[in-house]
């Protein structure tokens, strides 16, 4: 049995990681206040090992006493998850979701399951039970909400969203999040709202990796959840059982679900931010936002909370760079493959900007079919926080090399001749350091505004073509060697005593 078929939730997965020498148990006390999060970077920054927190300060023999993040930090541990061989290469893997994505398995609806093996309600909920680190110094508060997922539903086709957003502890039955209307969430708000609803919302901590790979990507087949293209990911269907005060349904065998509703009263807002975040600077200052209003806690027995850091920098990576662009990249691919404007041969994003900047490699078969590719890209859902620099290039340059797209940018672009072009005002991100603060407005933009950049890096096809070079717009690579030459060199390798 293959090792994606064995894990079935976070225990399995953990089990795997164990047996793989992939996961170190932290047994020494650590404190959730800052020393957790500053052992979780130092050693992510590294691409080591997954970590499962068993002796946290204050929580020594209380029902919540274990934490377990840096479960996706390595590339190979993300192959791992996906069951595929273990060096598979970025553009592989990119390929290899871009198909499971595509797919769905249908959820299977069960009565009951291991986390409704304690439920909590009423006055005995307390957020403060859970070991919920203050993950970096200068966060605004305890993030209890990072590598979770949020499930809401459609008011209207009942179908439901599971999706990735912040939120830290406000009070000890409250979680003030960051809510941005073009998210998928949002818009599911905006129902509830125009009809004088509250938004029944599930948070769930703790299950298959894959589910954290879907809500962090917007995947958004047409009469299909998260949950389904989860269930193609893992290759088996998703169970789910129902919530206890609201028609949500979450894994049955999640570690602990957090059931609540989010109201649009400004009355009802506290106070949240900064947090450390992907852009790799603190970022959403501290000011008042939704919150969820916990109505329910359920959990199994002995539960493991699941956490993990935002906010990588160059050469020091938090987890979800080494997972998140992949996922956004095969989304992003096959988005434009269905507009049927170009042959897509490779979407990718340099992981330490976690697709604000999106470099696209196609077939180009005539003048201005670059430029179609990132207006496609500008004009879709998936500018959410993606898409700030896009770049597109021929099929000769491997967009997933660096120093490829680098010399296209070098020798293929020419300002003057229209090959970058800026888009202003377009929808942004409210967490980019670069937005001056008036602009960083969740509400007014819905997220911030961006000027994003397009830099067409494919051949000039207006350049004049050249008698000496066949005609051609642009002269031979210069390493190329004669098929006759390189024929004859190959032939007396070794004579040369190379
Ligand atoms: C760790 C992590 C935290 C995130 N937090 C937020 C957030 O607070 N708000 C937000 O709008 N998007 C956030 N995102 C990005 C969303 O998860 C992403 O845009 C996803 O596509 C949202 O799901 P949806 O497309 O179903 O709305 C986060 C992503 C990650 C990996």
């Amino acid at each position: 049995m293959s090792i994606r078929r064995r894990i079935n939730d976070l225990r399995d997965w953990i089990k795997c990681l164990e047996e793989a020498g992939e996961l170190r148990r932290i047994t020494a006390e650590v404190d959730w206040d800052e020393e957790l999060g500053a052992i979780t970077r130092m050693v992510s920054a590294n691409a080591g090992p997954a970590l499962l927190f068993e002796n946290i300060k204050d929580y020594k023999g209380t029902t919540f006493n274990r934490l377990f993040t840096n479960g996706l930090g390595s590339k190979k541990r993300l192959n791992l998850a996906l069951g595929l061989p273990e060096d598979f290469d970025d553009r592989k893997v990119v390929a290899t979701l871009k198909n499971k994505l595509m797919q769905r398995v249908e959820t299977k609806k069960v009565n009951h399951g291991p986390v409704k093996e304690n439920i909590i309600s009423g006055d005995k909920i307390n957020l403060f039970d859970l070991p919920v680190p203050r993950w970096n110094f200068l966060d605004g508060g305890r993030y209890i909400n990072t590598l979770s997922c949020q499930v809401t539903m459609d008011p209207d086709t009942k179908l439901m969203n599971v999706g990735m957003y912040r939120g830290m502890i406000g009070s000890k039955n409250s979680i003030p999040v960051l809510l941005c209307a073009p998210q998928h969430w949002g818009t599911h708000f905006a129902k509830y709202r125009d009809r004088g609803e509250e938004m029944p919302i599930a948070v769930v901590y703790g299950w298959h990796p894959v589910l954290l790979m879907v809500a962090a990507t917007a995947v958004s087949h047409p009469g299909c959840s998260e949950y389904e293209v989860a269930g193609a990911l893992r290759q088996s269907p998703v169970e789910l059982v129902k919530c206890e005060t609201s028609d949500l349904w979450v894994p049955a065998s999640a570690e602990i679900v957090i059931e609540g509703k989010i109201s649009s009263d400004p009355s009802t807002f506290e106070m949240e931010g900064p947090f450390a975040e992907y852009v790799g600077y603190y970022g959403g200052a501290a000011s008042p936002k939704h919150v969820i209003r916990v109505d329910c806690i359920t959990h199994r027995n002995n539960p493991i909370f699941r956490g993990g850091l935002e906010g990588g920098t160059p050469g020091s990576w938090a987890e979800p760079y080494y997972w998140h662009p992949q996922c956004k990249c095969a989304v992003i691919w096959n988005y434009l493959e269905s507009l049927n404007i170009a042959k897509i041969l490779g979407v990718w994003a340099s992981p330490i900007t976690r697709g604000t900047d999106v470099r696209v490699q196609i077939e180009t078969t005539y003048r201005g079919q670059a430029k179609q590719v990132a207006h496609a890209i500008w004009g879709s859902h998936l500018m959410n926080y993606t898409g700030k620099l896009l770049i597109v290039v021929d099929e000769d340059i491997d967009v997933f090399s660096d120093e490829a797209v680098e010399w296209a940018l070098a020798y293929r672009v020419n300002a003057a001749r229209g090959d970058v072009e800026i888009a202003h005002g377009c929808i942004g991100t409210n967490l980019d350091p670069s937005i001056p603060l008036n602009e960083r407005d969740s509400v007014k933009y819905g997220h911030g505004t961006w000027s994003p950049v397009f830099i067409d890096a494919t051949i000039d096809w207006n350049l004049e073509p050249q008698a000496q070079y066949g005609n051609k717009r642009f002269p031979p690579k210069a390493s190329e060697i004669s098929p006759k030459m390189e024929e004859f060199v190959k032939r007396r390798w070794q004579e040369y005593g190379l």
